[in-house]
């Protein structure tokens, strides 16, 4: 079984996010942005805001015994002029690689954020990783997803590990390609 990953995630910021590691006192700010039904079009939506309490809940407490193998790295995004909640990263470290997602509100998106977002987390795992592969898988139709990943280093490929834990059967899979930077 891989070994789990040790290193803890940072708070950071980009030009328009501050960015913190999740914590409880973050739930209530993330509730408009991420209870939004736009974010869920290819993707398991939260039933209601207990259910996205319990979720958030479980994220921060980490993966423990029942993914031993597995370590997670979960971030708030807010707003840096207003302190808003935007929405949330993640990143599902498993033996030499680790898996990228994030989420943003509705009233947020077509600003740069999402990719701001991205970028910052590629570069956390880089600096914490060097030797790390990075992935993303994407529902086929989640066109501006596709288009962050592709704007931001990754490229689709074909051949990939069977381990990915976000992928499901007919889902595109990218690849981070450092050689881009
Ligand atoms: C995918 C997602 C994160 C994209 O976020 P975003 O903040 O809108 O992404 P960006 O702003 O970086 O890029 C999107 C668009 O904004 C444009 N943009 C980038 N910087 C901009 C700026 N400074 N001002 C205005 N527009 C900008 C981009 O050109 C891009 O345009 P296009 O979509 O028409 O090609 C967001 O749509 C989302 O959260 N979706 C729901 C959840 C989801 O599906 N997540 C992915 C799966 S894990």
């Amino acid at each position: 079984m891989p070994r789990p990953f040790r290193i803890l995630p940072r708070a950071g910021s980009t030009d328009q996010l501050s960015i913190e590691p999740l914590a409880a006192e973050h739930i209530a700010k993330l509730i408009d942005p991420l209870l939004d039904p736009k974010v869920y079009q290819w993707i398991e939506p939260h039933r209601d805001e207990a259910s996205f309490w319990a979720f958030c809940e479980a994220i921060i407490a980490g993966p423990g015994d029942r993914f031993p193998d597995q370590t997670w790295w979960n971030h708030a995004l807010f707003d840096r002029v207003s302190g808003a909640g935007v929405g949330r990263l993640e990143a599902t470290f498993i033996g030499d690689q680790v898996e990228v997602a994030y989420l943003l509100g509705s009233r947020w998106w077509h600003r740069g954020m999402g990719s701001e977002a991205l970028n910052w987390l590629v570069d956390e795992i880089r600096q914490a990783a060097p030797e790390i592969t990075i992935w993303a898988t994407v529902h086929p139709e989640n066109e501006p997803s596709q288009r962050v990943l592709l704007r931001n280093g990754f490229s689709e490929v074909h051949d990939f590990p069977d381990t990915l834990r976000s992928y499901d059967p007919g889902d595109l899979v990218y690849l981070f390609d450092a050689k881009q930077d």
